[in-house]
């Protein structure tokens, strides 16, 4: 039985742009994604959409031009590609071909089932002789079996009976969109691929890039039997045809199935690949399109039971949060070889690079609700880590790894490197995020296999980076210069608060985690060539990290010199210029006190022992002023922070629109692809946010303050090999253990013993602050 909260209809969206809703219906599975194109119109270069299929980790490079090259800069874009449209089908009515002459396309219907993961599509269209018929798809990305497409087309006349010609090419070359941009934000280049084919029954066509030497095979298959397809070629392209004989009475359906092989290294042998492509195709000759879909749809209601979120009381949020929360779990890289591009697998914004969004935004998502992707996906950074290495050298760090800013293969691709390279904070985000993976699994393999290797090396960067202070309030200090935080309004400053924070944080782990394993594999440390004087080093760096701090105002300050900035005048400024970043030149923006998003209040959120109600409350009015919020990543952290000082309408309205970012298309950008940074940002807003939880000393901790409008949230939480069930309301909290060991967690301060006995307990919230 379908239900509605699940759904998103099109009538419901504001924005209706083809490329707009090419992002929002768009299927993944982490390592494919599909837009959901108008299928017709979908390589016309009349079409304003970006159709196209996205394969996790399969890029080109290009040499980045420098005017001034200067030593250590980065050397290669890499851009992901952008490969041909697979819903993509060409008509032919009275002799008129429809990619010659464009049909019109009367009315678009959409329902995006994320219960089951089926997109159900209807395009009514007329062709030049007034002949109208509808074209419904049914398709699935598979999350059972990650190289599967399938789409299903139902087609329907409406006022004619007669001859319809339908053809499905397999082709690159000739859906190729060119297209430029003066926006940042987007893919400022696009791949030429080189395409063959291989000999077999399906067509199947190896794409390779040029310069990253990777390959891909992507197979196209009729299931099914039926004698009005047939398979034929067309200018030497593979192509099926389809001819019907169409009544008002009959409608005519068929089905065709993608398998989409693995990257592969061209120069390696890849009989493998290949075989893995043809097994999917031969899965494909045994399945019907509902066995493959229900395979599918079993993991998705699978994610949904362990990662579902319940709102009661506003059901448009219900709705947000569960499409941010889907298109999370479509976005992932789950082979340790891949991680979560800043646009999920849903466009080229960003050229597919991944950041410090996936560790900082989008991995407590997977830690506690998905911990087997949250360890594919720290897997990724370690996969690279050879690359940090070489990276570290070319910047002169004698020891450890510096971890790119932005990246698709391991190596440094930002071109700009005041708002790219210099913020290393990436690495001390890195070691928090596999800090937190290790506390709440417990996975201690993972440790040993990877995460203290991850912790020890880019703690051995700080210790090369930074350096004791001489001089001024400084003097004494473990002190980094030229750094940029978070804020990439703010750039090349000394001491950037969050990210000496960070980097202090991670000191204390590689003390914490040498000694844990000295206790469980002394022999690593020996391989590691970790020493008692290095561990006293990363002690004393840490202790003595420098965080700014104005003594007069009692505020944290973003870095040593941010008070010596006048602040911007972000109300006056007219509403057409954000974001900024499309106004000004950076330097420009870099002489004021002007946030971006959120940076020392950043560093709040993570560490909330750090400071008393107080202090926060000073810090976030004074950076509130100065953020424009130009980055999405921002307001979820603004929402979590203004629950702790007990701003409710402030914390709601954030999330409102934190959650609503793409739907409403927010940010105005959703067309290049989802924000998924920001998604992930939505469960920490009712997560870490409104149920107010922390992962502090004593283990899991609850703060609960639920907006008065609602009646409840709900969700679950995987902890160390148990699952909890939190179910908040306005007048209690209740927690219960759903399997695994006893489990004490703490709300405001109250111990609550979870046993498999006695699974649940409740705390009542009417004298509290809520
Ligand atoms: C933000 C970065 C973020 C990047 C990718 C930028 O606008 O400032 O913090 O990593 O987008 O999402």
């Amino acid at each position: 039985m379908a239900d509605e909260a699940f759904q998103i209809h099109l009538q419901q969206l504001k924005q209706k742009s083809p490329g707009f809703l090419e992002t929002i219906y768009a299927l993944g599975n982490g390592h494919i994604g599909v837009r959901a194109s108008n299928p017709l119109q979908g390589n016309s270069p009349a079409y304003s959409g970006k159709p196209g299929l996205f394969v996790n980790g399969f890029y080109d490079l290009s040499p980045i031009h420098y005017g001034e090259p200067y030593y250590g800069y980065a050397h290669n874009n890499q851009t992901i590609c952008e490969l041909p449209d697979p819903r993509y089908l060409i008509f032919e009515v009275d002799g008129v071909r429809s990619d010659k002459t464009p049909y019109n396309v009367e009315t678009i219907d959409k329902t995006w089932d994320m219960a089951s993961g089926l997109l159900d599509e209807t395009f009514q269209i007329t062709t030049p002789t007034g002949k109208t018929f509808t074209l419904t798809l049914d398709s699935f990305v598979s999350q059972a079996e990650r190289h599967l497409y399938v789409v299903r087309y139902d087609i329907r006349a409406l006022n004619f009976s007669g001859g319809i010609k339908i053809f499905k090419r397999h082709d690159y070359v000739n859906q190729q969109i060119p297209r430029a941009t003066a926006d940042i934000r987007r893919a400022q280049r696009s791949n030429t691929l080189m395409q063959t084919y291989l000999p077999a029954t399906a067509p199947i066509m190896e794409l390779s890039t040029q310069k990253s030497q990777l390959g891909l095979l992507v197979a196209l298959r009729f299931l099914g039997d039926d004698p009005r397809v047939t398979l034929t070629t067309q200018n030497d392209v593979p192509c099926y045809q389809i001819n019907l004989d169409l009544t008002p009475e009959r409608s005519a359906q068929f089905t065709f199935g993608y398998a989409i092989g693995d990257v592969h290294d061209l120069l390696a042998f890849k009989l493998h690949q290949q075989s893995n492509v043809e097994a999917t195709v031969a899965l494909l000759k045994e399945q019907t399109f509902e066995e493959a879909f229900a395979a599918s749809a079993a993991r998705t209601q699978q994610f949904w039971q362990d990662s579902d979120i319940v709102i009661e009381g506003d059901s448009s949020l219900q709705k947000g949060i569960r499409f941010n929360l889907y298109h999370l779990f479509q976005a992932a890289g789950r082979d340790h070889l891949t991680a979560i591009p800043a646009k999920g697998l849903t466009g080229t914004g960003y050229e597919g690079h991944y950041f410090w969004d996936t560790e900082m935004y989008m991995l407590p998502f997977f830690i506690y609700t998905q911990p087997e992707i949250a360890k594919a996906l720290l897997g990724y950074r370690y996969t690279t880590l050879p690359a940090a290495g070489r990276r570290a050298r070319e910047m002169a760090i004698s020891a450890g790894v510096l971890f790119p800013w932005r990246t698709i293969n391991g190596e440094e691709a930002s071109a700009y490197y005041p708002a790219g390279t210099a913020q290393i904070h990436i690495n001390a985000d890195i070691a928090y995020a596999t800090d937190l993976y290790l506390r709440a699994t417990g996975d201690t393999d993972f440790l040993k296999s990877a995460g203290f290797e991850l912790i020890l090396n880019t703690a051995r960067f700080w210790l090369a980076y930074g350096n004791y202070a001489t001089y001024g309030p400084q003097r004494g200090h473990f002190v980094l210069n030229r750094v940029t935080g978070p804020d990439e309004y703010t750039a090349m400053v000394d001491n950037n608060y969050y990210t000496n924070r960070m980097a202090k944080n991670n000191l204390a782990l590689a003390v914490k985690y040498a000694d844990k394993m000295a206790k469980i594999a002394p022999e690593k440390l020996t391989d590691l060539a970790v020493t008692q004087d290095e561990r006293a080093a990363f002690a004393e760096a840490a202790d003595k990290m420098y965080l700014p701090y104005d003594a007069k105002h009692k505020i944290k300050l973003q870095d040593d010199n941010a008070p010596n900035r006048p602040q911007f005048d972000i109300a006056h400024e007219p509403a057409t210029n954000f974001p900024l970043l499309l106004h000004y030149h950076p330097l420009v923006l870099y002489r004021y006190q002007l946030n971006k998003q959120a940076d020392t209040l950043m560093s709040a959120l993570l560490f909330p022992l750090d400071q008393d109600e107080a202090q926060l409350k000073r810090d976030y009015d004074y950076y509130e002023k100065i953020t424009t919020h130009d980055s999405s990543l921002s307001r979820a952290v603004f929402s979590i922070l203004a629950n702790r000082i007990h701003q409710p309408q402030k914390a709601a309205d954030y999330f409102m629109d934190s959650s609503l970012t793409d739907l409403t298309d927010l940010q105005g950008n959703s067309e290049d692809g989802i924000h998924a940074a920001n998604m992930g940002g939505s469960w920490l807003s009712l997560v870490y946010g409104f149920a107010g939880m922390h992962y502090g000393k004593s283990g899991l901790t609850f703060a609960p303050h639920l907006p008065t409008s609602w009646q409840r949230l709900k969700f679950k939480i995987k902890y160390r090999g148990r699952q909890i069930a939190v179910d908040l309301q306005q007048a209690a909290i209740t927690f219960t253990l759903l399997h695994g060991k006893p489990l004490t967690v703490y709300c405001q301060q109250e111990p609550c013993e979870l046993t498999l006995k006695n699974p649940s307990k409740q705390v009542s919230l009417t004298d509290s602050t809520n």
